[in-house]
């Protein structure tokens, strides 16, 4: 593959996990974890060990089994909580500790209420306990989206210092703009001695629909691993959207970057979580939603059906549907009609056709759309009567 390599850090069984009512049972989280080690993720956030002993055993088991990718727990910059993530990762192939604390003024006033030389001892002190258990050590400067730039490249410095071999600059509220986000990281890769030899990761939320733009503007000014989720969920309003961040690097950005993802398996994985956790994936959702890949409007159609690229700049087949889909509504001309119609064996001449059209179009009114099966008995009576 040409082109920078962007690790891809999934945390759907962290950070998409803890959303209310999308809690896994342990046979679940097994089989989404092996489904994502087979969509090619780098890094597999399999928890937060110290959280439940339910989270605890997700993240051994997962360690034993899954070998491709580097599984990893998630801590506070707390002792204990490192302790446990290290034992519970401790059959891992590649473990790697996630540990890390806020830096914002917000975070630092109101939540941690210290200061910001306090914040350093703990972030330091976190990174060099984690590595006394394993070498990969991710931190994470929680709320650095609201962080003063100068303050985060003292805090970045500080746990590159220590040991550290990942830097996460979250974007926790997905407060960011995707300029000012592209400027922290260009500001921090300006100003942090020896960030090259890390890896800086983006983690942003969704909370002005900003996470995916942040994340890629993030990538062209330095970021090399990107954590998301599949279906985008997560706190809130979510995280990057894993489907976005592997096509829009796939589709756009060809032999700048590229990800090992096989986008083949975008559709399967994305319906396996939305139904494991029972969280609906809007229809309009970009890449994985019903609607994607759907055309419903007679232009469209007509154009669709005459060069699929009229309308689409990705091949279904790359996300791993069969085709694209023209739904029949009362939006829907003559060449959806008969290119559907085609697809269940009617090759209707030009005044078949605006026989079966005139009927079509006044059973479509009163529908929001027309089945295939619908359509199949609409040609069946309407070509039977003029027979
Ligand atoms: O949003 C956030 O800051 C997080 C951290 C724990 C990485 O989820
Ligand atoms: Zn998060």
């Amino acid at each position: 593959m040409a082109g920078k390599k962007i690790h891809i850090f999934d945390t759907t069984l962290r950070d998409g996990e803890q959303v209310p009512g999308c809690k896994l049972n342990h046979t679940q989280k097994m089989i989404c974890a092996r489904k994502l080690e087979e969509l090619g993720v780098d890094v597999l956030e399999a928890g937060f060990p110290v959280s439940s002993p339910g989270d605890f055993k997700a993240v051994e088991d997962i360690s034993k089994e899954i070998r491709k990718p580097i599984i990893c727990g998630l801590s506070r910059a707390v002792k204990e909580d490192i302790k446990v993530a290290a034992e519970a990762l401790q059959y891992a192939a590649r473990p790697r500790i996630h540990t890390g604390i806020g830096t914002s003024p917000i975070h630092i006033e109101h939540k941690l209420r210290t200061t910001q030389e306090k914040i350093i001892e703990k972030a330091v002190g976190a990174v060099k306990y984690a590595k006394s258990f394993v070498e990969d050590v991710e931190f994470y400067a929680e709320d650095a989206g609201r962080t003063d730039n100068v303050y985060l490249t003292q805090v970045i410095q500080a746990v590159i210092d220590a040991g550290a071999t990942v830097v996460n600059i979250p974007d926790t509220t997905g407060y960011c703009l995707p300029q000012e986000y592209a400027d922290k990281i260009k500001y921090l890769v300006e100003n942090v001695k020896g960030i090259e030899n890390v890896t800086i990761s983006a983690h942003c939320h969704n909370d002005l629909g900003m996470a995916t733009a942040n994340s890629i503007s993030g990538m062209t000014n330095g970021i090399t691993q990107i954590e998301c989720t599949m279906n985008g969920i997560g706190e809130r309003a979510g995280n990057t959207s894993l489907e976005e961040v592997a096509m829009i690097i796939k589709q756009r950005f060809e032999g700048q970057y590229y990800t090992d993802i096989n986008s083949k398996l975008l559709t399967s994985t994305s319906k396996l979580i939305s139904d494991s956790m029972c969280m609906v994936v809007q229809p309009n959702k970009a890449i994985v939603g019903e609607n994607a890949f759907a055309h419903s409007s007679g232009i469209h159609q007509d154009g669709i059906i005459k060069f699929r690229e009229n309308y689409e700049i990705i091949d279904p087949l790359e996300v791993g549907l069969t085709q694209s889909e023209i739904v029949l509504t009362a939006r829907s001309g003559r060449a959806a009609v008969a290119y559907k119609a085609k697809e269940i064996g009617y090759n209707l001449s030009k005044d078949e056709l605006d026989i079966v059209y005139k009927e079509f179009i006044v059973l479509a009114d009163k529908m929001k759309q027309v089945s295939i099966d619908e359509l199949g008995n609409l040609l069946k009576t309407t070509l039977a009567a003029v027979a």
